[in-house]
């Protein structure tokens, strides 16, 4: 009786889980009634992961757990929460990784994908999908480039809250990884990203701070590795002051997989949930450290509070009885993986494919008939099912041409080059060859990095060969980052079609065929080769610290400043239709960064079949203090246009997009001057641009001090002043006859010292301890920049 009627007390607050669907304010008196409940040892508790994927119960307040998993591009969920589900995992869709789904670069399609995989998370039990990754590719060499969008931070981060969004509007969390600089394999649970604020915040920190404000992730994941030597998983500047203050998340930290060195530092630096949950040691060292007054019990509690509040939240959204779709995300996968096909080369019109042009189709390479759809490490998914090219083009296409098909290479051995004779033969034969190559597994893996960026040989002995014999020879690649194409000029068409997950096989015949039109663009530079790469210097690192000295120019930043022409560049694709730009406009030549700016153009489909164009806006600031790239991405759009049909695209800026980041004064800065807007088809293809003013009206502090050069002093009026009550007769030295202190003549020597000199350099007219109190006095001043 007393069982039965504590039950229908809990129930009646709602205490047990799936009870009902509970809003914000009913959690929050929840948790907070719970966590006054809690005795110290099961708060910490709460503070780690119960096993493998699934967060800690507190039987006694009937609190429940909740299932995490992988992620990101499909859900790797275990058959139980306490096994690894390496191979045992249930099947879902393998949607194209995200290096392909960045290349579509469409919001709305993204968004898809995520309340598709959100709906597999209902299905299978899952309450948050470990993903998506917006770490920038850095380095071409990234052995988990496939498993990020791009190598710029506006891409990633709109991608990335896009996706958050579908999946979240499923009612299941996401985690937004890995915060943060996590951009090399290669020692990863040590090594240092030793990054400078400017560049952090510009580039690194960026696609998460889009993230966060637009989407709200549930979870943040915190990274393995240090930044500005300290452990992402504990560092107060990363998780409390920029994640929670500045940006206002609200969901909960979880550690990277083994991620947590000092537990306790964790803890007050914000970071919830250790993972996994292996041993009760960090658990324990928690409880001491309240007990022994090193750890106050009030950050302990928010922490819980926090977990509370995603746990009750997650389990008050779960759905019973959710369908997990197989057959419509598996057309979904398909669709994805057609828009994100990219179109390197073209010649003569090569494709698309029809029965008017070709008879005969050589089919040469193994990934034709055994895929590699996905890459390797944490993220694998069991697909529902997997197609090939051969099977669907025999299927699809089977009556309309006669078909051979040869493998061509080894995917055992890169060196073996005995197949090649057979594709040769295979493709003097037909009336067009089409060579599916690129790179094989092992090639790309979470846990290694890459060591350069070529295929295998045989591959490309392949090509050449297969070219040599045949016109008509389309190269179709599959890669989850960047490689070299020694053979580029040897080929009329090249195709990329990444990792295209369990349906890349259709998507790819849809795009040969011209089913669909292709729009991929390129998230990422393809360079020449290794030694033309911004990291090349420094990656991966070496004893624990990888230095980022190419700073902010990351990607095409790199490219343009440096004037190297890439293989093929950012935002780089072609269709088979073309499109005009035309009539930029702007809605002032001049504007404050209050008022911001509306950029609009007309987008013309000049060809003969529909196609999708991606529309990129760059922004270059003409004149500025600090050093800056040429042009930066700001906005970009995705537009469908049938033959001959025309529409006008509106972009709007505000004033970060034309701001930098200043470490000095920590934060963002948008100078007065000119600006050059430029709209493309690619960074390397730009068609309109226009030139426009910005007036700033922001105030930032001077932020001068002891250290600041007695120039600067100078050339402030307002602090000129202080100058010339503090040191008239010095000042003095410099006066031509006759004429006012302001008149001064200084020669560059004397002046550009910092003012902390000027004791000895005044011959005592100034004393330190005046210097000390100038640097205060300057404290409240600003300026407009
Ligand atoms: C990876 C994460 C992944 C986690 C759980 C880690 O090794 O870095 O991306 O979510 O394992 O599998």
């Amino acid at each position: 009786m007393k069982k039965i009627l504590t039950v229908l007390i809990l129930m009646a607050f709602g205490y047990l889980a799936n009870a009902q669907t509970m809003n914000k304010e009913e959690i929050k008196t929840k948790v907070d009634q719970l966590v006054s409940q809690l005795t110290l040892e099961e708060k910490a508790s709460l503070c780690s992961g119960r096993d493998d994927w699934s967060t800690k119960p507190v039987d006694r307040l009937d609190i429940p757990w909740i299932w995490v998993s992988d992620g990101p591009h499909g859900l790797r969920r275990a058959p139980k929460t306490n096994v690894p589900g390496y191979g045992d995992q249930l099947p879902a869709t393998c949607f194209p990784t995200a290096s392909a789904l960045a290349a579509t670069w469409d919001l709305d399609l993204i968004n898809k994908v995520g309340q598709a995989l959100g709906e597999e998370c209902q299905a299978l039990d899952v309450n948050v999908l470990l993903g998506p990754g917006v770490n920038i590719k850095r380095s071409v060499l990234g052995g988990r480039n496939f498993e990020f969008f791009s190598e710029d931070p506006i891409l990633s981060g709109e991608l990335g809250a896009a996706f958050i969004n579908g999946v979240q509007s499923q009612g299941v969390g996401t985690s937004l990884k890995h915060y943060v600089a996590n951009n090399v394999e290669t020692m990863r649970m040590w090594m240092n990203s030793d990054v400078d604020t400017r560049t952090l915040h510009e580039i690194y920190l960026r696609p998460f701070e889009i993230a966060v404000k637009k989407s709200q992730p549930w979870t943040v994941m915190a990274c393995y590795n240090r930044v500005q030597g300290i452990y992402g998983s504990q560092s107060p500047y990363l998780l409390t002051d920029i994640l929670k203050k500045d940006w206002g998340f609200d969901g909960i930290v979880i550690s990277d997989w083994f991620a947590v060195v000092d537990r306790v530092e964790g803890v007050k630096a914000g970071m919830h949930i250790e993972m996994p949950g292996v041993s009760l040691v960090n658990d324990s060292l928690i409880v001491e450290a309240v007990k022994n007054g090193t750890l106050d019990e009030a950050v302990l509690d928010n922490l819980v509070k926090e977990i509370l509040t995603i746990v009750l939240k997650a389990k008050s959204l779960e759905k019973e009885g959710v369908d997990q779709n197989i057959d419509t995300h598996h057309k979904l996968a398909r669709q994805v993986a057609a828009e994100s096909a990219t179109l390197l080369k073209n010649e003569d019109e090569v494709l698309p494919l029809s029965k008017e042009k070709y008879k005969k189709i050589a089919i040469i390479g193994e990934f034709a008939a055994n895929p590699r759809f996905q890459g390797n490490g944490s993220s694998e998914v069991k697909p529902t099912q997997l197609d090939n090219v051969l099977d669907m083009l025999e299927k699809e296409q089977g009556k309309n041409f006669k078909i051979s098909y040869a493998q061509g290479y080894d995917l055992a051995n890169d060196n073996n080059f005995l197949m090649i004779e057979e594709a040769r033969e295979a493709a003097e034969k037909a009336d067009i060859a089409l060579v599916f190559a690129g790179l094989p597994l092992h090639y790309e893996s979470e846990g290694i990095d890459r060591t350069h960026i070529n295929m295998p040989p045989s591959h490309n002995k392949l090509i050449s060969e297969i070219a040599a014999v045949q016109k008509n020879t389309v190269v179709v690649l599959t890669n989850g980052s960047a490689i070299t194409m020694p053979w580029v000029d040897e080929v009329p068409a090249i195709l990329e079609t990444w990792l295209g997950g369990q349906a890349g096989a259709g998507a790819t015949l849809d795009v040969l065929f011209g089913k669909v039109n292709p729009s991929g663009k390129l998230a990422e530079t393809f360079p020449v080769k290794l030694e033309d790469t911004p990291s090349f210097f420094n990656f991966p690192g070496e004893q624990g610290e990888v230095l980022y000295g190419e700073r902010m120019f990351v990607g095409y930043r790199y490219y343009d400043e440096k004037n190297i022409e890439p293989l093929f560049p950012f935002g780089f694709g072609l269709s088979y239709t073309n499109f005009e730009y035309a009539d930029i406009k702007v809605s002032a030549d001049n504007f404050t960064d209050n008022e911001g700016l509306t950029v609009s153009v007309k987008i013309k489909n000049t060809g003969k079949v529909k196609g999708k164009e991606v529309v990129q806006l760059y922004v270059s600031d003409k004149e500025s203090t600090l050093i800056r790239p040429e042009k930066e991405l700001k906005k970009f759009a995705k537009i469908a246009l049938e033959p001959g049909e025309s529409a006008s695209l509106d972009f709007k800026l505000d004033a970060r997009d034309f701001s930098y980041y200043d470490a000095r004064r920590k934060m963002w800065i948008a100078e007065s001057g000119a600006f050059t807007i430029n709209l493309g088809s690619s960074s390397r293809d730009l068609r309109q641009s226009a030139e426009v003013n910005l007036q700033s009206t922001q105030k930032v502090p001077l932020a001068f001090d002891e250290y600041t050069f007695f120039r600067a002093y100078w050339d402030n009026l307002q602090t000129r002043e202080f100058l010339k009550e503090l040191l008239p007769k010095w000042i003095a030295n410099f006066v031509p006859q006759g004429k006012a202190l302001d008149e001064a003549q200084f020669n560059d020597f004397m002046i550009d010292h910092p003012m902390i000199k000027f004791p000895y350099i005044s011959n005592g007219e100034i004393s330190a301890a005046q210097i000390k109190e100038l640097a205060e006095r300057c404290k409240e001043l600003t300026f407009t920049p």
